[in-house]
Parts: C-alpha cells; structure tokens; sequence
C-alpha cells in the first residue's frame, strides 16, 4: 500500500494506515439491534456488572471512559486495548502513556458472565463501546443506544501508542489527530469533556507549572489559584508516583462544569485550556458552557462517531478479552 512513494517511514505508516482506515470504515455495518437475537440480555449483563465495580470503586467510571477513547484512537475500536503482553510482544496497554488505563477486570467480569449466557457472541469491542455508555449514564451523563457488531483485533502493539494525542497539543495537534480518525472539531470539543471525570498524575501537566517557556515561569493560559494549588500537589522534587489532580471540581459527575472551568482558565492539561484559546474551538466551548443539554446531546452523538472509528468486520469475538483466540 503506497509503500514505494513514501521515503520517511512515518509518513508511510501514517499513509497505509489512514487507507486501512477508511476501507474499513466503508465496510463496518454497525446496528443497535445486533445481539437482539443472540444475545438479549448482553445490555443488561453489561449494565450489572459495571455498576457493581463503580459502587466498589469509583476510580471505574473515569477509567473505563478513557479505555474506550484509547481502544478507539489506536487501531480502531477492536479491543486492542486489553489484550495482554506476551514474551514475544509488548500490547498496547504497556505503552508509554499508560499511567492511567486500569479496571481491565471489570471487562473481564462482564465477559465471563457473557460467556456463560452466550458464549462466543458478544466482542470485548462492543462491551467497552457499552461499558463506556453506562459510566457516563451512571455519573449523570446522557444515555445512547450502543451501535454493535464489532469484531475483536488480532494485533496490540505497546509502539502505536505514540499516536495517543500528548496533553501538550495545541488545537493544531489536536483537530489534525481527530481528523485522522474521521472527527471533527466539534466532536474534539465535545469528547475533550470526557475530562469531566477523573484523575490525571502530575507527569501529565507538570511542564506548565515551572519554566514553562523563556518567557513565563507559568503557563499564562492557566488561572493563578489553580498553579499555585498544582504547585503544592506537584512538588518540584516529587517522591510520590500517585500525586495528581483530580479533572474537574466535580470529577464523579458528568457535567459541563468542565467547559466553565475551562472559560475561567482552570483546566489541568494544556491541551484542553487550549481549546479556549483558539477561535476553530471556542464558541463551541462556551456553548457547551452556557447549555448543558446541547453538551450532553453533542457528547453523544461524537461518542457513536468514536465508536465506529476503524471498525473491523473480519475480526474474531474472543473467548478472554486478554488473548487473542
Ligand atoms: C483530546 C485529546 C486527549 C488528550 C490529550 C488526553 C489526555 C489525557 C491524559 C494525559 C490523562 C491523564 C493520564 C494520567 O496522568 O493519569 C487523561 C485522562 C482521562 N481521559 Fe483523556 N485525553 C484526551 C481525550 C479524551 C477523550 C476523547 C476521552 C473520552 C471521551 C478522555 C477521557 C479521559 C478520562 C475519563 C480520563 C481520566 C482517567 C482516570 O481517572 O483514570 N480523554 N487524558
Ligand atoms: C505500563 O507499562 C509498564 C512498562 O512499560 C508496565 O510495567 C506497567 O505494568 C504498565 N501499566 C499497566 C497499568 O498496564
Ligand atoms: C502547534 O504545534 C506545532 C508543533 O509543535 C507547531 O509547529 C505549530 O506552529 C503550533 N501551532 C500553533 C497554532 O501554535
Ligand atoms: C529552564 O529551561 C531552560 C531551557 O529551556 C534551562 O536552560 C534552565 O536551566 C531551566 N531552569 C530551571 C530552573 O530548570
């Protein structure tokens, strides 16, 4: 696949990924009714299981949002994201920007009882595809219904994680990796509030707090109150791995709260207060500021776009979500 024209091997990879991508896209035939006759009471089964762990846990809603985003953006949504490494590879979920994927067992739960219900039917795609949907139900978020019938990837590689947008993207970076996936700047806006929930570690902002540039120490674009507090959670000589910043002041619901956070400068990741900073992405944020049910409408609507991102047809349902068949 245009192999010869393409000299810098980035650009290669970049090229046949993008046709691998849109061929697929052109051939997934996703539908809400998939499993009405094989599988019933998948939803449901899905449904119980994660609201379990959340009620256990509540580290499990943020975290199953962001292994959703993950799958999705590396090789599609196949649920390369929770295949195991093995001595002979190194997967997706022990590349670099893993610090937070966490709670693999509770797709693992949801599969076992899938299982014994329907065997082989219900990919570990679609359980996170729901899974996703269900945590931002259950944290006060809007409900969709799930478009299904994925098929499971053969193939996890810990390298491709590289193509993950950084925290430190400018809107430029950010609309340019969305678009590779066939989403535009609305669905980045609405999908960056995915950080209404959860948690981030001090590595992912750190940069914006001391010698930013040559020029200012702090990042200007963020509020004074908000460095000064990171300042203190992220001390310069810091010990302790877990230190971090909650995503939102309210960081277990799903609101828009983390738009009107953002119009006042109190966004954590760079990548996300840019969004306020330039004129493609800002009257989408402080509409979503002003109406929440706009938000919550949008937010949906991109969350099915995400789901059919490099979906495959010809792929396996995996009997264990952590080894390919
Ligand atoms: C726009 C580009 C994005 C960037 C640059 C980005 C970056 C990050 C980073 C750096 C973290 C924190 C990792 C850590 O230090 O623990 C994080 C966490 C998170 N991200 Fe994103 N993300 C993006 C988009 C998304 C999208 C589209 C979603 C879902 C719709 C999402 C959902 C989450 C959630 C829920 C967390 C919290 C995870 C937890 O609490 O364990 N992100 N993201
Ligand atoms: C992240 O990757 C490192 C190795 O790169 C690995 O030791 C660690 O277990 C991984 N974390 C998770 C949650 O998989
Ligand atoms: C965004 O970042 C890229 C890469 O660092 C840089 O080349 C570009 O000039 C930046 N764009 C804007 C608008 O800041
Ligand atoms: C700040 O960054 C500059 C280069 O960007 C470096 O030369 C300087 O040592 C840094 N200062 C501190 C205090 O880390």
């Amino acid at each position: 696949m245009a192999v010869s024209i393409c000299a810098p091997k980035v650009l290669c990879w970049t090229t046949s990924f993008l046709l691998m991508l849109m061929a697929s896209l052109s051939k997934a035939v996703l539908d809400a009714h998939y499993y009405d006759h094989t599988c019933p009471q998948a939803e449901k089964i899905i449904l119980g299981t994660v609201y379990e762990a959340s009620m256990h846990d509540p580290k499990v809603p943020p975290r199953i949002l962001r292994m959703f985003f993950h799958d999705c953006f590396i090789r599609g949504c196949d649920a390369s994201v929770l295949v195991d490494s093995t001595p002979e590879n190194q997967a997706e979920k022990d590349g670099p920007p893993n610090i937070s994927l966490a709670s693999f067992y509770v797709i693992d739960d949801a599969k076992t009882r899938l299982e014994l219900a329907c065997p082989r039917t219900v990919s570990c795609a679609d359980i996170i595809a729901i899974a996703a949907r269900d945590v931002v139900t259950m944290t006060g978020g809007p409900y969709w219904n799930v478009l299904k019938g994925r098929k499971d990837g053969r193939v996890s590689k810990a390298a491709e994680t590289i193509n993950l947008p950084a925290p430190s993207f400018n809107v430029t970076q950010l609309i340019q990796s969305f678009a590779k996936r066939g989403l535009g700047v609305r669905d980045l806006v609405a999908l960056s509030g995915g950080h209404s929930l959860g948690f981030s570690h001090c590595s992912s902002f750190e940069p914006r707090l001391r010698n930013f540039s040559s020029v200012h120490d702090i990042d200007p674009s963020m509020n004074d109150e908000l460095a000064q507090n990171l300042r203190k959670k992220c001390p310069k000589l810091n010990k302790n791995r877990n230190a971090g910043e909650f995503l939102d002041s309210t960081s277990s619901t799903f609101d828009n709260n983390y738009y009107r956070r953002l119009v006042a400068g109190k966004r954590v990741f760079g990548s996300d207060q840019a969004l306020f900073g330039d004129y493609r992405s800002r009257w989408i944020v402080e509409a979503f500021a002003k109406d929440q049910s706009l938000f919550f409408r949008e937010f949906a609507a991109s969350m099915i776009k995400l789901g059919k991102v490099g979906v495959i047809e010809k792929g396996e349902v995996r009997v264990k979500c952590r080894v390919v068949n």
